[in-house]
């Protein structure tokens, strides 16, 4: 069987590399010329454990090529991004054009019998408009199997939970759900879970707007503590011994491209309803802010104290903790509003090792030079260091407690 997968990011080239080394003659496509070359060069354009030896194996095997065009295929899978509009103050839209390009894109190439699979993150009706999209291009969509399949899988570990994950299938048919199912049977170990295309596009948004809340409720409870001068971290402890209580860790806001941004598309298109879930993202967007505030009144501190601006220590820029991921990160928002502000600021990121917009410090270096320490995200490094008590701490990742 021959399958094309459109889009090889963080999902498409590791799904493409997964299928070709179980024996699918895999054709993957990117816009990206680059991302195209050095694919096929039997290597990697981005971070993920394992996923070298995987396309290494898929390109000597003759088993997977890219490609800036699609070819005809047994399957194709979508796998592009889905970001949000960024329109002021309005609530973000979902931007679901590259969507509909990859799907006019494949449609010249679509025929009788082919599965057609969205796995991008998507606002609930987007599978239907990916049909809508191969109709107006001539093609009999009752005689195509179309489904949305979301993908779950956790960075860092995407090759083993590509494989052992449950799935859920939803399809715009009845027997669509079924021939869709039994495609992920082949490489899947993890449960496959039927449904339609709507539900399986909102269980996904669900499943992230849910952790947004979540956090929300943890991030609400710690500007409470601080107005108490209570320790959250140690309210959180005590509280979560209740036997249905499970409390999440506060932070310096919400970040990814994942949680930060699905709940804005069930927000957008329920305006009236999703009062809720549209307060998590406030509250999560204002915790940001706010940490940037206690940070700016502490150094207003140490100037009238000291005669003299302080240097801060900004401790971690990924958007959580051990990882080099700087997309949507609240940590290196508030670095860079800092900095923008005139503050003399000395970042620290462990995971990156180069970073073109600013210079970045070893973090024992940033200790010893710095008047206040400002920890924003919960790196193991930061656990074990020990810290002079002279300096002033301010710890919004409970690193230290
Ligand atoms: N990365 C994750 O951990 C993760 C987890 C779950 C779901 N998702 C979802 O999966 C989808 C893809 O995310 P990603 O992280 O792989 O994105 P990505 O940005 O890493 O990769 C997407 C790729 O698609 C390419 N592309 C864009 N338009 C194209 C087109 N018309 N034809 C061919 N290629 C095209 C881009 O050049 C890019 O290389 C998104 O909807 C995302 O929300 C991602």
């Amino acid at each position: 069987m021959k399958v094309c997968v459109i889009g090889l990011g963080y999902i498409g080239l590791p799904t493409a590399a997964l299928l070709a080394n179980r024996g699918y003659d895999v054709h993957g496509v990117d816009i990206q010329k680059h991302v195209v070359d050095t694919i096929n060069k039997g290597k990697i354009h981005i971070v993920e454990p394992d996923l070298d030896t995987f396309v290494q194996a898929a390109v000597k095997s003759g088993k997977l090529k890219a490609d800036i065009k699609p070819a005809e295929a047994d399957v194709f899978i979508i796998a592009v991004p889905t970001p949000f509009h960024k329109s002021g103050y309005d609530i973000p839209t979902p931007n679901i054009d590259y969507v509909i390009s990859a799907t006019k894109s494949i449609a010249p190439y679509v025929k009788e019998g082919n599965l057609v699979i969205l796995e991008s993150t998507s606002p609930v009706g987007t599978t239907q408009k990916v049909e809508g999209v191969l109709k107006e291009s001539g093609i009999d969509t009752q005689k195509i199997y179309i489904a949305h399949c979301p993908e779950r899988v956790l960075p860092g570990k995407i090759m083993t939970e590509l494989v052992e994950n449950d799935r859920i299938v939803g399809g715009l048919t009845k027997e669509a759900t079924e021939k869709v199912s039994e495609f992920y049977k082949t490489f899947v170990n993890g449960e496959i879970l039927k449904t339609d295309a709507k539900t399986a596009e909102l269980c996904k948004l669900t499943e992230n707007s849910f952790r947004d809340v979540n956090i929300a409720f943890a991030n609400e409870l710690s500007i409470i503590c601080d107005k108490y001068g209570i320790d959250v971290w140690e309210l959180r402890e005590l509280a979560n011994h209740h036997p249905r209580v499970n409390i999440l860790y506060p932070g310096v806001g919400v970040g990814g491209h994942c949680i930060a941004v699905d709940p804005w598309f069930i927000v957008s298109d329920n305006k009236e309803e999703a009062k809720l879930i549209k307060s998590a993202r406030e509250v999560n967007n204002y915790k940001t802010e706010w940490v940037i505030e206690k940070i700016k009144n502490e150094a207003l501190k140490f100037e009238i104290e000291n005669k003299r601006k302080p240097k801060i220590a900004c401790m971690g820029l990924a958007f959580k903790p051990d990882i080099d991921d700087l997309r949507e990160s609240p940590a290196l928002y508030i670095t860079k509003r800092l900095i923008n502000e005139g503050m003399d600021v000395l970042a620290v990121e462990p995971n990156v090792e180069k970073f073109e917009e600013f210079k970045l410090y070893n973090y024992k270096e940033a200790i010893d030079k710095s008047d206040i320490i400002v920890f924003l995200v919960g790196h193991k490094e930061f656990k074990t260091l020990k810290i002079n008590d002279k300096k002033r701490v301010l710890d919004f990742c409970g690193v230290k407690s």
